[in-house]
């Protein structure tokens, strides 16, 4: 009999795990503590933007015509327990307040209110992206609180799938990193896996903490890419070279690689900043502080960039305080192709000129809600060309198609200045010099 399958969590993470199982055939139990959250889910509405998504979401979700059923959601404990023989736990580990740590309370508040339930055999598999060493200790606190006792397991399975792709990478992930204790937890995640690593994932099995490391030493990883070509911006900005130019040559290495080297006002949302932040907390713990210094100075290099990027555009403006100047922001999120504005740089720059005085309009394809719900106090236009008019400057902040695809033309009609500074070297200078705007990015020749 086909496995039954249960997913803690209805987050990015979580509402994508379960359509994406439900793609794959299996039957679906999806458990949010959030009413509202299920009440939309049960409707195959999304309650955020994620391509793809809302569709893969109403081809499974029951009662709704033309779907295959096998998706359901509830807010009970003992009926996911009863249904499931695998549980994915894919609640949020937010950073502490006030501290470098992970806030564990809901994998930890997830996971008891699960156990108190699990009388038969199954497995719980975390999928959080949690301090090393944590799954050692939930084994240990199921094994207590379970009436299943041994009967009931736990695998960790770390989840790398990137916010604006979570469809693809979920059902086509680049690898699938399961860590287990028993050869019966393997086998259970390798029947859960069977599609996609028939169709090529690598499934790499190890132990616990390995699992756990992956997850963390990854996104370290790409955090040093990326403040690592900052630290190049800013050193090109001093020397006067190019840095897009020296990224795109050092690319052609293949050991280094193209990806991940876009200078610009850096990394955030609700993964690598806090995830790096946690990891150091984690290894001071461990008495390993030393070993992961450098990821302090990963973390000042990106908040660093969000400081020039307000300083490049006093700098356009002529000098001096910001205060009634017209500053047009384009983006509000922390990436293209989501909502989300977790720590986004975007909003943190179009925060930080605002304060200084400045008359910032934001706008952004999808953040609005988001955005003017974190900063009610910032001015929002619906369109690019309304947030641009009688601006003194225009911030490009997050790369969207639509921002590339805008005409500089007619833009420049509405602008007070034809002024335009790119924080993610994503716009064709050319394009925009072409029809007579200054353009300025951080790390790049001035003309
Ligand atoms: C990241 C990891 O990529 C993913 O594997 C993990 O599961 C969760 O964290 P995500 O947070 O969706 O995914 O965003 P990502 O695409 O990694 O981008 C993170 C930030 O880095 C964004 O703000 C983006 O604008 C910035 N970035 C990315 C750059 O500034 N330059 C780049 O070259 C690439």
């Amino acid at each position: 009999m086909a496995l039954k399958i249960t997913v803690i969590g209805t987050g990015y993470l979580g509402a994508t795990h379960a359509a994406a199982m439900a793609e794959l055939g299996f039957e679906v139990l999806g458990l949010d503590v959030v009413p509202e959250k299920i009440e939309m889910l049960g409707r195959g509405e999304v309650p955020m933007f994620e391509p793809g998504l809302e569709d893969l979401l109403r081809k499974h979700v029951a009662g709704i015509e033309g779907s295959t059923g096998r998706l359901r959601f509830t807010m009970d404990w003992a009926e996911v327990a009863e249904f499931g023989d695998v549980h994915f736990v894919c609640v949020n580990t937010p950073q502490k307040h006030g501290e470098y740590a992970c806030d564990m309370s809901y994998v930890d508040a997830a996971v008891e209110s699960l156990a108190k339930h699990l009388s038969r055999p199954c497995l719980v598999v975390g999928k959080s992206t949690v301090p090393v060493g944590s799954a050692d200790r939930l084994a240990a606190r199921l094994l207590e609180l379970a009436p299943g006792g041994a009967e009931v397991e736990l695998a960790w399975n770390p989840e790398f799938l990137r916010e604006g792709f979570a469809v693809q990478d979920t059902l086509h992930p680049d690898r699938i990193v399961v860590g287990v204790r028993s050869e019966r937890a393997e086998k259970l995640l390798r029947e859960v896996y069977a599609t996609p690593v028939a169709a090529g994932s690598p499934f790499v099995v190890t132990d616990f903490p390995t699992a756990e490391l992956v997850k963390t030493s990854a996104n370290s990883f790409l955090a040093t890419k990326i403040s690592f070509i900052n630290a190049m911006a800013e050193v090109c900005e001093a020397a006067g070279g190019d840095v897009a130019k020296l990224a795109e040559a050092i690319g052609h290495d293949d050991r280094i690689g193209k990806k991940f080297l876009r200078a610009g006002i850096g990394f955030g949302g609700g993964c690598l900043p806090k995830d790096i932040r946690a990891f150091m907390a984690r290894a001071g713990e461990l008495g390993a502080d030393q070993a992961l210094t450098f990821l302090r100075e990963i973390d000042s290099i990106n908040m660093r960039q969000r400081g020039q990027m307000v300083e490049l555009a006093r700098e356009a403006l002529g000098g001096g305080p910001f205060l009634g100047k017209r500053v047009a922001v384009l983006g509000a999120t922390f990436k293209p192709d989501s909502d989300d504005v977790r720590d986004s740089p975007a909003l943190n720059v179009a925060g930080q000129i605002h304060l200084q005085g400045g008359q910032v309009t934001v706008y952004d394809p999808k953040g609005m809600t988001n955005a003017r719900r974190l900063f009610p106090t910032l001015g929002y236009a619906d369109t690019a060309i309304e947030a641009v008019r009688g601006a003194d400057v225009v911030l490009h902040l997050t790369e969207w198609r639509e921002f590339r695809e805008l005409d500089p033309r007619e833009l420049g009609e509405v602008a007070a200045t034809r002024l335009i500074l790119d924080g993610r070297n994503a716009l064709d200078p050319e394009l925009w010099r072409g029809a007579g705007w200054t353009y300025r990015a951080m790390g790049r020749p001035t003309a």
